[in-house]
């Protein structure tokens, strides 16, 4: 059986008054890619965070790699690569100094993947960190997280400031890890970004876990999005009747509804006209969770405050 990397249980973070977190439980098993996805202000960084032990949770329980004490054990920390939402670097520094001194902290692990990996993201190590743009400094975390080949990498909306290149480029490096053994939990506020690489995602929402599910069966939920042109305006009435058919609308000579299941009811109706036109594609999961936030939406029942 499967084992978990990752505990979170019942994690409450205050802010002051503010509650960030409100029970967060999260369970993150060896060897999989989970993806953590939610709006911004959800409290994705405040529980990945809390699960570094860089912050100290309210209430509740983190264990990682089996230490609910990170800070207290370096060679555990030492397996595990962390790519923050910002990342924390001495200006006056240059890239390579930085990593030299990361490899020493992980007792020297990691120094012979630098030059490959800066090669890949096109990041020059020469470069002072002051100055950085956004997407240089992005490339520093992406380096600095995979670099030792840990057994866990948190990454913190890794692809943020890449440009597409380079995000793919990121895609591959992350699923070189997944193949090599490792456990990568991804936070992103875009699912379509972890829906290429994620087994599992757990959706926050105003610091609450609000779903977690197999990205197969999350795919089979969002269904296809249909677009039928016809040589004459289609009746949206009888369409509309259709089993599986959803959100149906007409524009002209073209209706577009989402397909749940099979599309036998609807291509027999369609069949009664001439159709001139005809698109199908899976809804990716970005849509799935617009609806789930539709206040009239899918979502199941106290999703929302
Ligand atoms: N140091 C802090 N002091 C006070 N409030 C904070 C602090 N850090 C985060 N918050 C608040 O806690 C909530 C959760 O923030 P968090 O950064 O965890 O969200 P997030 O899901 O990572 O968002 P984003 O997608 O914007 O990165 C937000 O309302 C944020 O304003
Ligand atoms: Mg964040």
């Amino acid at each position: 059986m499967a084992s978990a990397v990752v505990k979170v249980r019942g994690l409450v973070k205050d802010y002051g008054r503010f509650r960030a977190l409100r029970g967060v439980d999260l369970e993150v098993q060896q060897g999989e890619v989970f993806g953590f996805i939610g709006p911004n202000g959800a409290g994705k960084s405040t529980t990945i965070r809390c699960i570094l032990d860089l912050l100290r949770p309210t209430e509740g329980s983190v264990e990682v790699l089996g230490t609910s004490d990170l800070r207290g054990h370096p060679e555990v920390r030492a397996r595990v690569g962390y790519l923050p939402g910002e990342l924390a670097m001495h200006g006056s520094s240059t890239v390579r100094e930085h990593l030299a001194y990361l490899c020493e902290l992980r007792q020297g692990r990691g120094a012979e993947r630098v030059e490959e990996l800066a090669a890949r993201f096109g990041l020059d190590l020469d470069r002072r960190f002051r100055g950085l743009s956004k997407g240089n400094k992005q490339k520093v975390g992406v380096v600095q997280a995979f670099m030792h080949t840990p057994d866990l990498l948190i990454l913190d909306e890794p692809t943020s400031g890449l440009d597409p290149l380079l995000q793919q480029e990121f895609l591959r490096l992350a699923r070189e890890a997944h193949v090599g053994g490792a456990t990568l939990l991804v936070s992103s506020h875009i699912l379509s970004e972890v829906e290429a690489i994620a087994g599992r995602v757990a959706i926050i929402r105003a610091g609450a876990i609000v779903d977690v599910e197999d990205v197969a069966k999350l795919r089979e939920r969002a269904g296809q999005h249909v677009t039928l042109t016809f040589d004459e305006p289609p009746s949206l009435e009888a369409f509309s009747a259709l089993p599986g058919l959803e959100q149906v609308s007409v524009e002209g000579h073209t209706l577009s509804a989402v397909l749940h299941g099979a599309p036998d009811a609807l291509l027999k109706e369609a069949s009664r006209h001439t159709v001139t036109r005809w698109t199908a594609h899976d809804r990716n999961l970005e849509e799935l969770f617009m609806d789930h936030y539709r206040p009239d939406g899918a979502a199941s029942d106290g999703d929302r405050a």
